[in-house]
Order: C-alpha cells, then sequence, then structure tokens
C-alpha cells in the first residue's frame, strides 16, 4: 500500500472525525452539550465502538446545498459494548448541518435499525436535530416516514431507547414516541410539534420552548418521556443502567446479575410498615427498595402519574418489573394517566419476557367529571387489557387495600396472576368497609335509636368480616396470607417456580388494545 493512500485514508478520516469545526463544537459545549461521538464514546464500553457508515454524503443540490459539506452526514451511526453485550446506535451530530436529518442521513440511521433488528440486539437512538432539512423537501419526509415505519416493525422484538439532548420538533418526534423509552435532558432538550412560534401565530398563546416541550414538561405532565437526566453524562449512564434490566431481543431473558444480597433475607421493618389506620398512608417505594437486591430500583416514569410506581428491580439477579399503587399520592387511586402509565409498562415487560410484580394497596378509581369525561373506562381497560394479555410470570401481592374494579384491574387470578400472596394487612372486598356499610345497612342505621352507634358497630362487623384477606383465601383466589417480613423469599420462591412458565394464545393478527 502506497503511504500516499494511508494518508488521504487519515486525513479523510479526520475531517469526518471533526464535524462541523471546531466553532460549532465549541458551540455545542456552550450550550452545555456534548458533541455526538463524545456521547457515543461515553455509551459505550470504552474503544468498542466500531463506526458504519462515516463517508456517507448527501446529494442534495438544491438551494446550495452542492456547495454544503456535511461530514457524516450529520449523524454518527455504528455499533459496539454496553457491558460487554452487542448495542446499536446512532448519534446525530448538530454541529453539522443542524444535526438536520435529509435522504442519506435516514438512511444511515435505517441501516442500523436494520442491522439492530437482524441480529437482535437494542438500539439507541441520541436525538439532537434541527428536524427535517429543509432543501431536501419531500426526501427528508420519506426518510423519516422509513425510520417510523422501522421503529414499528422493531417493537416488541428488541429494546428500542432515545434520548432527546437538544431540539426534537415537527413529525420528528415521533420516532421517540414510537421506541419503548425516551430520556431527557433537563434544559438542554426539547420536543414539540409545533413550536412557540406557530402556535403563537395560530391560537395567540405564548409559551417558552422550555415550558411547551422542555423536560420536566413531558416527564411530569405530557408523559412522553420516561426518565429526565440533569446532563449529557448522567443521560447517557442511566441508558447503560436500563439496557443491564432488559434483555437484547423478544426471544432472550435479561441478564441475571450476580448478587450478594442473601435470597432469604427477612426484613423485619416490613412487619410494621402498614399503618394500622387504613387511612394513613405510607411511602410504597420503601417496600420496593426493600425486596429489592441491593436495595436498586430504576424508577420509569417517576414525575407522571406518582399514584402509581413503575419500574424495574432484581430479585436474585433477575429483572423484575414493578406495578405498584403509592398511597402517599391520591391515596394510591386509579386515574386514567395512571393506567396509561401501568397499562404501557405491563407491556413493555411482556415483550421482553421480564416477569411482572404487582404491589396492591388501592381504594378504587379516582371518582369525577373530569375522568369519566376524559375516558377513564377506556384508559383503565388498558390494565386489564395488559395484564390479561401478558404471558410473563405475574405475582401479585396484596399489601392493604384492594377494592372493586381497581382490585381486577391491578391483575388477580382472574386475570392470569400465577400467584397472590396477601399480607394480614390486605382488605379485599367491593368497596370500603364506611361506604359498604352505608348501603348494605342503610336501613339498620336509619331506624336505629342511635344511628351513629349503629353505624359505627356495624362498619366494624363488616371489617371483621370482609375487610381481611381470608374470605379470599377460602375460595382460592389468594394463594396464602404470609407475614411481610417473609416477603423476599417468597418472591425468590415465586420467580424460580414461575421460571418455566408457557402460556400460549390463540393465534391471530394482533388484539384490539384499547386506546
Ligand atoms: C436545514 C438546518 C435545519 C433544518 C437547523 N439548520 N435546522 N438546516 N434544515 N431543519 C442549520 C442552520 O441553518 C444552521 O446552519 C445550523 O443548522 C445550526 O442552526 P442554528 O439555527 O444556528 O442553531 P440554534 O440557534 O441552536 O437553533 C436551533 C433550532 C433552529 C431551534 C433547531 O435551527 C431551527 O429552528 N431550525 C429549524 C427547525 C424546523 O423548523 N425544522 C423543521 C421541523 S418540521 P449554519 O450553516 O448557519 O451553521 C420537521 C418535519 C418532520 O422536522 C416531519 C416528519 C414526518
Amino acid at each position: 500500500m502506497s503511504v500516499n493512500k494511508l494518508e488521504e485514508l487519515r486525513e479523510r478520516k479526520e475531517k469526518i472525525q471533526a464535524g462541523g469545526g471546531e466553532k460549532r463544537i465549541a458551540g455545542q459545549h456552550e450550550k452545555g452539550k456534548l458533541t455526538a461521538r463524545e456521547r457515543i464514546n461515553l455509551l459505550f464500553d470504552e474503544g468498542s465502538f466500531v463506526e458504519l457508515d462515516a463517508f456517507v454524503k448527501h446529494r442534495c443540490v438544491n438551494f446550495g446545498m452542492d456547495k454544503v459539506e456535511s461530514p457524516g452526514e450529520g449523524v454518527v451511526t455504528g455499533y459496539g459494548q454496553v457491558d460487554g453485550r452487542l448495542v446499536y446506535a446512532y448519534a446525530q451530530d448538530f454541529t453539522v448541518v443542524g444535526g438536520s436529518l435529509g435522504e442519506m442521513h435516514a438512511k444511515k440511521i435505517c441501516k442500523v435499525q436494520d442491522m439492530a433488528l437482524k441480529m437482535g440486539a437494542p438500539i439507541v437512538g441520541l436525538n439532537d436535530s434541527g428536524g427535517a432539512r429543509i432543501q431536501e423537501g419531500v426526501d427528508a419526509l420519506s426518510g423519516y416516514g422509513h425510520i417510523f415505519y422501522r421503529n414499528t416493525i422493531s417493537s416488541g422484538v428488541i429494546p428500542q431507547i432515545t434520548a432527546i439532548m437538544g431540539p426534537c420538533a415537527g413529525g420528528a418526534v415521533y420516532s421517540p414516541a414510537l421506541t419503548d423509552f425516551v430520556f431527557m435532558v433537563d434544559k438542554t432538550s426539547q420536543m414539540f410539534i409545533t413550536g412557540p412560534q406557530v402556535i403563537k401565530t395560530v391560537t395567540g398563546e405564548e409559551v417558552s420552548a422550555e415550558a411547551l416541550g422542555g423536560a420536566m414538561t413531558h416527564n411530569r405532565i405530557s408523559g412522553v418521556a420516561h426518565f429526565m437526566a440533569a446532563n449529557d453524562e448522567a443521560c447517557l449512564m442511566e441508558i447503560r443502567r436500563l439496557i443491564g434490566f432488559l434483555p437484547s431481543n423478544n426471544q432472550e431473558n435479561a441478564p441475571v446479575y450476580e448478587t450478594a444480597n442473601d435470597i432469604n433475607r427477612i426484613i423485619p421493618e416490613l412487619d410494621e410498615i402498614v399503618p394500622e389506620n387504613p387511612n394513613k398512608p405510607y411511602d410504597m417505594k420503601n417496600i420496593i427498595t426493600a425486596i429489592a437486591d441491593d436495595a436498586d430500583f430504576l424508577e420509569v416514569q417517576p414525575y407522571y402519574a406518582p399514584n402509581m410506581i413503575t419500574g424495574f428491580i432484581r430479585i436474585n439477579g433477575q429483572s423484575v418489573g414493578v406495578i405498584a399503587n403509592q398511597p402517599k399520592v391520591l391515596a394510591g387511586c386509579l386515574d386514567i394517566n395512571a393506567s396509561d402509565k401501568a397499562g404501557r409498562f405491563i407491556r413493555t415487560c411482556d415483550c421482553f419476557n421480564i416477569p411482572v410484580l404487582n404491589l396492591v394497596d388501592v381504594p378504587g378509581f379516582l371518582p369525577g367529571t373530569s375522568q369519566e369525561y376524559g375516558g377513564i373506562i377506556r384508559h383503565g381497560a388498558k390494565m386489564l387489557y395488559a395484564y390479561s394479555e401478558a404471558t410473563v410470570p405475574k405475582i401479585t401481592l396484596i399489601i392493604r387495600k384492594a377494592y372493586g374494579g381497581a382490585y381486577i384491574g391491578m391483575c388477580n387470578k382472574e386475570l392470569g396472576a400465577d400467584i397472590v400472596l396477601a399480607w394480614p394487612s390486605a382488605e379485599i372486598a367491593v368497596m370500603g368497609p364506611e361506604g359498604a356499610a352505608n348501603i348494605i345497612f342503610r336501613k339498620e342505621i336509619s331506624d336505629s335509636d342511635n344511628p351513629q352507634e349503629t353505624r359505627v358497630e356495624l362498619i366494624d362487623n363488616y371489617k371483621r368480616e370482609f375487610a381481611t384477606p381470608y374470605k379470599a383465601a377460602e375460595r382460592g383466589f389468594v394463594d396464602d396470607v404470609i407475614e411481610p417480613s417473609a416477603t423476599r423469599p417468597r418472591l425468590v420462591d415465586a420467580l424460580n417456580m414461575l421460571a418455566s412458565k408457557r402460556e400460549t394464545r390463540p393465534p391471530k393478527k394482533h388484539g384490539n388494545l384499547p386506546v
């Protein structure tokens, strides 16, 4: 090989590596953002990233684009390892034509999407882009269409994770929305269909880009995002952590991590955690971290619908998806957002072979016209659908309240829970004692000489008779009533027993999930 040819190769590669040049890179850093290549290096195990298609160029000649060089075509693509496992990625390079997406930029992304699907490996998209490359017109739109199609075809086959690390506007938001998990970086990322200018023109409403589509907006209000990170580095570390809880594809199980945490660990504080007064709240997260290996809990959507908790823990090294009511917020009621959040998470666990653990303390559905008009019926139906459809091991632990439709909605025996356990504090009934006594003993109370005293007495009777786990256990709806302190060994045992679970469903094209 002549020295010249090697030099040419090195020069070409150096130029591509330099992206949009020093000035634009400095601009990126000034905004508190890393470059595409810096992000890729942090995401993957050191030195493991292999770049593809670095030489790809655009072929647009409109509006002077024939004179515009775009090193790497504004996106770095390739594969590498995360904790030793194969992962594909693309990172849009804002320093090159604003990371805008044209025909060839899209082709690079589609290539790694296709490879990730074929090889059965997760794909991570790092988005930082001005959107469709305006000069490329319909070619750019076509590029997005190809990406959306691949996002959908890969859904439920390989984990797809997106991080928004800069602007993400217009239809560009739909690739992230089609993936399994969306991360956003605080203060430096925004997602919206129509930006503040358009909104002002059309509706007269004035809103800042941050308030409209910043990280907190999508984490707390819209539920579009699942995670929020303080900066780029924290975001990439959290993506690595999430990948550790997921299998590489739908035909594998999540990796099992060695743990020194005793599987037979007795947790005495759980015997005391539920207050005597059934109306007193407590923090469900304390129960989750107590039973998890090494208290490690990766909460998914912590800011959205906090009356419902979703996230990953490991038990005996194995990934488990937790769906839990939070008595500290709205008494743990189910509402529209909580149902959407749980329904989606249950389906995520099911498609990736992650057993689900349901921790129940639910007084019912949130009453009100806003809930009824908003369609709590169809939203709540998503949870019933998702639990019934799921074939992964399903374990339900009833901690305290399990009333009415919400008892079923949190996965009782009939929706296919393989094991239902209850603590002695469990109250499983059609409704709470006060409401029930007011209805069924209405006549006795009104006819009594001392209605107040009679009411209290009848409520007490009802509580003793029905607000316990034992009626349900007598019918076999609850498999066992356990001591709270022994919860962890019982869960380890249940997960081991269910490891060989096989359940099939009648063949169909796909179900018709209420949306
Ligand atoms: C071509 C673009 C571009 C785009 C940015 N650039 N967006 N080039 N097409 N969509 C270029 C700029 O011209 C500039 O080039 C460089 O990228 C950096 O952009 P700046 O504006 O200097 O950066 P900043 O001030 O940080 O502003 C970022 C921005 C702004 C807010 C994203 O660039 C912007 O508003 N861009 C347009 C956004 C947009 O409307 N996109 C279309 C959305 S609709 P130079 O050479 O000066 O460095 C869409 C439809 C998708 O995407 C449909 C899918 C179905």
